[in-house]
């Protein structure tokens, strides 16, 4: 089962996303104004958001326009996602599917991935099932973006000493009941598998800060590598038109291969369907 597959995950998940991706500014900020200018750029035929979650981009987009279709793996995401769509008096198409099979019958000219939802597939053969769908789903020249976290060894020197119970503190934030609750991760990495895996855990707080309950959750990632991607691209049809460093519009240098070295962090690929 997957984390986002949980009611009490999908419930809150927008509240802890707000703590956890306020400590990671430099990675985060701006994504719903960079996906708004994707949508302006290539959505003219159409855009789904793939892995909405619970409708980050999704709403945002259509507050502004722009009625992108929805889907994510959980039910329970796209209930959220639907309810705040139908509170906002947006009717939107949102449905649970997975991006390895997802069909609408319809094609769109932009399908987005944002934050971090291709790194939820596993496996090599996942993301291959993944983008020849999405090709599949796009217009001729159609765009495909998703982002990856450049994997970085000092990190996962540590993560492989980390069993999935070793615990570290992440964020507290207040549940959708009220109540505080902190969240701890453990995090192991496989190199051979590029897998990130391990446990969530959310602790529930009483007044006095004593634990009143604990949920355990799994989490699974998967690492890949800039020079996997372009290749990934070819294999399924696509061609990198640009890979952002960030939200902010700062671009790689494709003809530089230097231009790698001077930069690690969250990368947005662009890519074009040929
Ligand atoms: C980190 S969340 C990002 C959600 C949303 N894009 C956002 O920006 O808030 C990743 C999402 O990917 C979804 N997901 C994981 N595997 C998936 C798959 N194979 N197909 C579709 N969605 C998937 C999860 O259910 C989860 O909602």
């Amino acid at each position: 089962m997957d984390l986002h597959d949980y009611k009490d995950v999908a419930e809150n998940y927008d509240r802890y996303l707000e703590v956890m991706y306020g400590q990671e500014k430099d990675r985060h900020e701006n994504f719903q104004e960079f996906y708004l200018e994707l949508a302006k750029k290539y959505g003219a035929g159409g855009v789904v958001d793939v892995a909405c979650g619970t409708g980050a981009v999704l709403l945002y987009l259509a507050e502004r326009g722009i009625m992108a279709d929805g889907t994510d793996l959980s039910e329970e995401m796209c209930k959220v996602a639907q309810a705040k769509a139908e509170k906002q008096g947006l009717k939107l198409n949102i449905y649970p599917a997975d991006m390895t099979k997802f069909s609408s019958g319809r094609k769109y000219s932009l399908a987005i991935i944002a934050r971090s939802g291709f790194m939820h597939l596993p496996t090599t053969e996942l993301q291959i099932a993944a983008l020849r769908n999405l090709h599949d789903q796009l217009e001729d020249g159609g765009v495909l973006t998703f982002n990856t976290f450049d994997p970085w060894p000092p990190m996962q020197a540590v993560q492989m000493k980390t069993t999935p119970e070793d615990y570290s503190l992440r964020l507290e934030y207040v549940n959708a009941d009220g109540k505080r609750e902190r969240i701890y991760n453990a995090i192991t990495y496989n190199p051979y598998t590029q897998q990130m895996y391990g446990n969530w855990k959310f602790e529930t707080l009483d007044d006095d800060g004593n634990v009143i309950g604990e949920r355990v959750r799994p989490l699974m990632m998967r690492e890949t590598y800039r020079s996997e991607v372009f290749l990934l691209a070819k294999l399924c049809g696509f061609e990198v038109v640009d890979v952002y460093r960030g939200y902010k519009g700062d671009k790689e240098d494709l003809n530089d291969p230097s231009s790698a070295a001077k930069y690690k962090g969250n990368l947005i690929w662009v890519m074009r369907k040929i």
